[in-house]
């Protein structure tokens, strides 16, 4: 493993749980492996704006089309760039992702309109798609105030880890796994409950890696 890369969604701040568990999961991840780089991106602190009419010309122009050229649409490019370069050039991608409305907080969802990309992260053929980002590991750090998980809610409400590994199978992320603090908010027994079940779930990622990069 060499370039870890950590994404922070949540705009609770200090009281956020997914940031918490982020950091442990990037800490053990370092202590496994002490060589890996660790890039950061804070997508409260850097937002990624809602994708604009200008720069879906350039991401996906229509054959044919001229897509606009203005300073504006070249600095939503360049971030997009950005975006998607440090998301290709990382090993590991640990992402956190709270249950925002039984989906994801749209900080995210806007990253992920940056990053699944045709021609980069897919394509299509005549088989069907094809995910061109294969060989990652993703590990989401899922944070839900509810419990879901193995629950009669569980398919009709999960659309937040549901959709994450669906999204990253489209891309050929099949290294999936899940940290997962769930019933935070039904009291705080539940919390603590949750938070040391996320703790295991840390400590189980030990047995998927080597000790050295
Ligand atoms: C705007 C908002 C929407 C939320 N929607 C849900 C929800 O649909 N289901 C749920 O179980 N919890 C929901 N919660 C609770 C969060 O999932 C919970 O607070 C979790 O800890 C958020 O992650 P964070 O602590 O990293 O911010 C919501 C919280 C907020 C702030």
């Amino acid at each position: 493993m060499k370039n870890i890369l950590q994404i922070d969604t949540s705009p609770q701040g200090a009281g956020s749980i997914s940031r918490q568990l982020t950091a442990r999961v990037v800490a053990q991840l370092k202590a496994m492996s002490p060589q890996a780089t660790v890039a950061h991106r804070d997508l409260i602190a850097t937002p990624v704006s809602h994708l604009s009419t200008e720069l879906i010309q350039v991401l996906r122009p229509t054959p044919g089309a001229v897509p606009p050229e203005n300073a504006a649409v070249r600095a939503e490019a360049a971030q997009a760039e950005e975006l998607l370069s440090e998301f290709l050039a990382a090993d590991v991608v640990v992402m956190g992702a709270p249950m925002f409305n039984f989906s994801i907080p749209s900080q995210l969802k806007a990253w992920i309109d940056r990053v699944v990309q045709a021609g980069r992260t897919f394509s299509y053929s005549s088989a069907g798609p094809v995910g061109l980002a294969a060989g990652k590991k993703v590990i989401v750090v899922s944070s839900r105030g509810g419990v879901y998980a193995g629950t009669a809610y569980e398919s009709a409400l999960d659309h937040q880890e549901a959709y994450l590994k669906a999204v990253l199978n489209f891309i050929g992320i099949t290294d999936v796994s899940f940290v997962r603090a769930e019933g935070v908010a039904m009291s705080p027994e539940k919390r603590r409950e949750a938070l040391a079940s996320a703790e295991r779930d840390i400590a189980g990622l030990t047995l998927a890696y080597p000790k050295a990069a």
